[in-house]
């Protein structure tokens, strides 16, 4: 008998300001393949724990929180960004800030809040196809993916790209302090003992250090097409 072949998966991990996010949604677009922005959904417990005046380092209450907290993405009405809804509240603005991605970094250090949000990620592998976007898409939570990329760039080049994102979006921040809470949220991902930042052994590794967005994305789909 035939067993029908499992969805595609091409995952996409690395450090914040590799780059991941904006190739990922070109390289979604390209395939037609639908996406999981996964720190979005850390970046949502962390919201959703502010909002409830939570203690971030409480591992409990995170916990709870990530098994309570309602999650939902919505395409904006240009079909060309998504909204994220947490709780019932349009969150978008506020899960890019900086503080946003440093709370979700703390959080996701807890393995029960990392374990709370599995079925949630794996319930986006439909088809025809998902990219994955986080730091453990290749390694923990889609180990069978056929396609796995890691990229990364020079911590100086990241800082760079996420300020200039940032000030696209209206939001202040200097360039060195950029660049050292950059490190410093890269350094606690990479060395937590629970599905720490680091390539999976089959994941093709891309310095995109220098690199136009438009040749990662023609880099990355060549893994697909191979
Ligand atoms: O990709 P991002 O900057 O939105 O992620 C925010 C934080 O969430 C990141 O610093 C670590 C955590 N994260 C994680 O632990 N695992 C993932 N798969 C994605 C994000």
């Amino acid at each position: 008998m035939n067993r029908a072949a499992p969805v595609p998966v091409l995952t996409i991990d690395g450090p914040s300001g590799s780059g991941k996010g904006t190739v990922s949604r070109l390289v979604a677009e390209r395939l037609g393949w639908r996406m999981l922005d996964s720190g979005a959904l850390y970046r949502a417990i962390g919201y959703a724990a502010g909002m409830a005046d939570l203690d971030l380092s409480d591992a409990e209450a995170m916990t709870r929180c990530a098994q309570t907290t309602k999650i939902r993405f919505h395409p904006s009405a240009d079909g060309h960004d998504t909204h994220i809804f947490v709780n019932g509240h349009d969150a978008t603005d506020e899960l890019r800030t900086e503080t946003a991605g440093a709370a979700a970094s703390a959080i996701a250090s807890i393995p029960s809040v990392r374990q709370a949000l599995v079925e949630l990620q794996l319930s986006f592998r439909k088809a025809p196809g998902l990219v994955a976007d986080g730091r453990d898409m290749g390694t923990v939570i889609f180990p069978d993916a056929p396609f796995k990329v890691f990229l990364t760039a020079s911590a100086a080049e990241r800082a760079r790209r996420r300020h200039k994102q940032l000030k696209e979006k209206g939001l202040k921040v200097t360039l060195t302090d950029l660049q050292r809470e950059i490190e410093a949220r890269d350094a606690r991902d990479a060395s937590r003992t629970v599905a720490p930042l680091k390539p999976a052994p089959d994941a093709v590794l891309l310095d995109t250090t220098g690199m136009p967005i438009e040749d990662v994305v023609a880099n990355v789909l060549t893994v697909v097409q191979r």
